[in-house]
């Protein structure tokens, strides 16, 4: 049991990676807030690990102060925040993946407020609750995206970008006190959202395109996620890890 004892909160909790991670972060002994705007969502999941549900915009600041405090109120204290919320790879006009030319201002902004300012007010609350814990793990979820130039989602990855330079400066202002901030880059993974923009066959190209030959699942990023939550990453501090078949290293 990796987590025996931890308090965890998960954002984005009701689908794809995030429920991935709440499920293995429970089986691990951690006690779980599955943090979701899809409150139904995130309530399924928390009937079926036996872990809390929350309903949270990460978008908006009062709501991600509500969520650090509700799992502090509910479970005593909090060890790990995973950010995983985000959109981008959505049909819907609002978060739709577009080139900068073709990307509206409201659209920048309401992307950049999940994807970027939701995970930042993620460490903003959840930093002092650590802090009096001793230290803690925030392990954010950014993008091979951010890492490699891919047109035609330029919001999103300006966010996934903004995510890996977020980790870095936090992973060395607070590594004294004993906080350790590090993201995942994941590759494309078989969840929800990229189901939503993708046929079968286009997926199967996606796996084509990397080294391993597949796009990953949900389940690996929730691996990837629990190692740097546990103290199986005890010395790793301000790291990105693709988790992506080996695409990054092409
Ligand atoms: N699937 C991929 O190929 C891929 C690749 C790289 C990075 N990512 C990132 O992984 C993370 C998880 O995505 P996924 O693939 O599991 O997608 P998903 O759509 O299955 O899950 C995303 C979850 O986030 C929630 N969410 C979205 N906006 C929210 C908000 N404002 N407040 C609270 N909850 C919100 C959704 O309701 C959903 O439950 C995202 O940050 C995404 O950008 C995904």
């Amino acid at each position: 049991m990796k987590l025996s004892g931890k308090v965890v909160v998960v954002t984005g909790g009701a689908s794809g990676q995030g429920e991935a991670a709440c499920r293995l972060f429970a089986a691990e002994g951690a006690s779980v807030v599955i943090a979701d705007w899809n409150g139904a969502g995130a309530a399924r999941v928390a009937a079926e690990i036996g872990g809390a549900a929350f309903t949270v915009d990460v978008s908006q600041e009062d709501q991600v102060a509500a969520m650090i405090a509700f799992a502090c109120d509910r479970f005593g204290k909090l060890d790990v925040l995973f950010n995983n919320a985000g959109v981008g790879y959505s049909s819907t006009a609002r978060f739709k993946m577009a080139s900068i030319v073709d990307t509206p201002g409201d659209a920048w902004d309401a992307i950049l407020g999940i994807n970027l300012k939701g995970q930042a007010m993620g460490c903003k609350y959840a930093i002092p609750r650590m802090l009096e814990n001793g230290g803690g793990s925030i392990i954010n979820n950014a993008s091979i995206m951010a890492i490699a130039g891919v047109p035609g989602a330029d919001a999103y990855t300006a966010a996934k970008g903004g995510v890996i330079a977020l980790t870095r400066t936090l992973a060395v202002e607070w590594a004294e006190k004993g906080i350790r901030v590090n993201c995942i880059c994941p590759g494309t993974i078989e969840t929800p959202m990229v189901g939503a923009i993708t046929s079968d066959a286009e997926r199967a190209r996606l796996g084509e395109s990397t080294p391993m030959k597949r796009v990953g699942q949900a389940e690996e990023i929730a691996r990837a996620a629990l190692f740097l939550a546990s103290a199986d990453s005890s010395y790793v501090n301000g790291v990105m890890l693709p988790v992506d078949g080996g695409w990054s290293a092409l």
